[in-house]
């Protein structure tokens, strides 16, 4: 995209979307968002660190945060008049904003990833997987959209609509400005995020880390998917895995508002995102929590990692445990 006169770092997230031809719309409900980030990040400094004395479908404990982070969120995306249906991490079903889905866009989002890490001061993130219409039980390939916000030393965004991936940074007017365009990594790289119990790795998964450590790959794991993901997006390299493991097939990580949007930024970028088997994209979710185990990042690496499984664990083995309880 050529910029006669003003520099690219001058060009503001709607700018940007406008000049990407997105529909107007998106436009509104993407600067929506970014909008509800500046309160996410206030309550993430100055907010109470505690419990906030309930827990979720998961039944893991809501850390007040988490609850504050949704609340800011779905407040926004109830005013947006461009949302039909919108779930999150923090709510046990969808919930219904606008019964027509013309002109609409669904939402699932988790508002704050790594909410546990706040209270060690680590980077989290807020992430965000945007389908046209009503339907969110959509293979991961339909969204139209996808962005995270990183709140770490710097607060960035990043989305993509399809036509690559961009980065943007919040600057002193708390406006996000261009950072740089077309993110893109390399078929293979030398980072690796190693999540979950290695001791429960299954044969397939204990070789691929241990031709990863036998490369020299370096060891980049701050328990935040985001600064993760993060990291592989602008280092251009990595790999990351939480894989289905003995006894929690499923892993641990969410294909609606975790797997799904990270899935299409990182192969928009020209990487891959598999369950081990195949692409997470092409997953059917049959419920809106469902959980995946998920290779993401280098090409050539995920399709190492899906090379050994398939010689190591056969499809009974995994389609069996996959049907075993998590
Ligand atoms: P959330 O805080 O939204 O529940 O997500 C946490 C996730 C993800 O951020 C990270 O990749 C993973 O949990 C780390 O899990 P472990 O602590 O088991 O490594
Ligand atoms: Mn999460
Ligand atoms: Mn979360």
């Amino acid at each position: 995209m050529s910029r006669p006169g003003k520099t690219k770092f001058q060009i503001d997230l709607r700018r940007h979307l406008r000049e990407h031809y997105v529909e107007e719309n998106l436009i509104h409900l993407i600067s929506e968002i970014a909008e509800a980030s500046k309160y996410i990040i206030h309550s993430i400094s100055t907010g109470d660190l505690g419990v906030a004395g309930t827990s979720n479908l998961y039944g893991e404990q809501q850390l007040a945060l988490d609850v504050l982070a949704d609340r800011i969120l779905r407040k926004r995306l109830d005013h947006s008049r461009v949302v039909a249906n919108m779930m999150s991490e923090e709510m046990d079903e969808i919930i219904p904003v606008s019964p027509d889905c013309g002109g609409k866009y669904s939402v699932a989002f988790d508002p704050l990833d790594g909410s546990s890490l706040v209270d060690v001061n680590l980077a989290v993130g807020t992430i965000v997987s945007i389908f046209q219409g009503c339907d969110l039980l959509q293979p991961g390939r339909k969204q139209v959209a996808a962005l995270y916000i990183l709140y770490g030393p710097r607060t960035t965004l990043v989305y993509s609509v399809g036509k690559g991936v961009h980065e943007f940074g919040m600057n002193m007017l708390r406006e996000y400005t261009l950072l740089q365009e077309n993110i893109t990594i390399k078929p293979q790289g030398d980072l690796y995020s190693p999540g979950g119990q290695r001791n429960l790795y299954t044969p397939g998964v204990e070789a691929f880390i241990s031709k990863l450590e036998q490369r020299g790959v370096k060891l980049r794991y701050s328990g935040g998917f985001v600064p993760d993901i993060n990291q592989i997006l602008l280092k251009g390299e990595g790999i990351f895995f939480y894989p289905h493991l003995q006894g929690k097939p499923e892993g641990k990580l969410r294909v609606l508002f975790e797997l799904n949007p990270m899935a299409f930024l990182i192969e928009q970028a020209g990487g891959a995102a598999s369950d081990g088997r195949k692409p997470i994209l092409d997953l059917q979710p049959q419920q809106i929590h469902e959980r995946s185990p998920v290779f993401i990042g280098c090409k050539k690496d995920v399709a190492l990692a899906e090379e050994l499984i398939r010689q190591l664990e056969s499809d009974k083995d995994v389609t069996a445990k996959k049907k075993g309880k998590t």
